[in-house]
């Protein structure tokens, strides 16, 4: 592999697992404002994150590159309120499109195409992540701070399942 294919593609790892622990943080948060179906699906969130960085891990290592394990930023604690939160994650999966098209075009101008390839995956993900989290930031804006309206959807929330273990891994 390239190095500057290499570099982006450990960059990315760090990106995602900084992701996985912003949403673990989240997770606490809600669970700290007994929200706990927000909390439980900011827990599966935060899984799906790390098999993100893992599908990348492993992609490095079968092309022969080093993951290189870094320091995680800290996420924030504390939100002002739970569709403060919810904005938040949803700005930060527009930023983690930003990256992976970022990749995309590292990996193109390399002609590396089996990265190329991998990194398709990501950007239909990408889709796939922002369009749900702003679902449901805008739903928590219609609710606008109604307990009643927000207590139902944490039942809804709550009843997220956790993605199976290949999902991320060998998709
Ligand atoms: Fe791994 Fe939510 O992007």
């Amino acid at each position: 592999m390239k190095q500057v294919v290499l570099d982006a593609l450990n960059k990315q790892i760090n990106r995602e697992m900084y992701s996985s622990n912003l949403y673990l943080s989240m997770s606490a948060y809600y669970a700290s404002i007994n929200l706990s179906g927000f909390a439980k699906w900011m827990e599966i969130q935060a899984a799906e994150e790390m098999m993100h960085a893992m599908k990348f891990y492993h992609f490095l290592l079968q092309r022969g590159g080093k993951p290189i394990i870094g320091a995680i930023a800290e996420p924030p604690a504390v939100w002002d309120s739970p569709v403060k939160a919810f904005e938040d994650a949803y700005h930060h999966e527009t930023l983690v499109t930003g990256w992976i098209y970022d990749c995309v075009a590292i990996a193109r101008s390399e002609n590396d195409y089996a990265t190329e390839n991998l990194l398709q995956w990501f950007v239909n993900e990408q889709v796939e992540e922002e369009a749900t989290a702003l679902e449901i930031v805008e739903k928590l804006k219609l609710a606008n701070n109604n307990p009643q309206i927000i207590l139902m959807m944490d039942a809804q929330l709550g009843q997220r399942a956790t993605a199976p273990v290949s999902a991320g891994a060998t998709t």
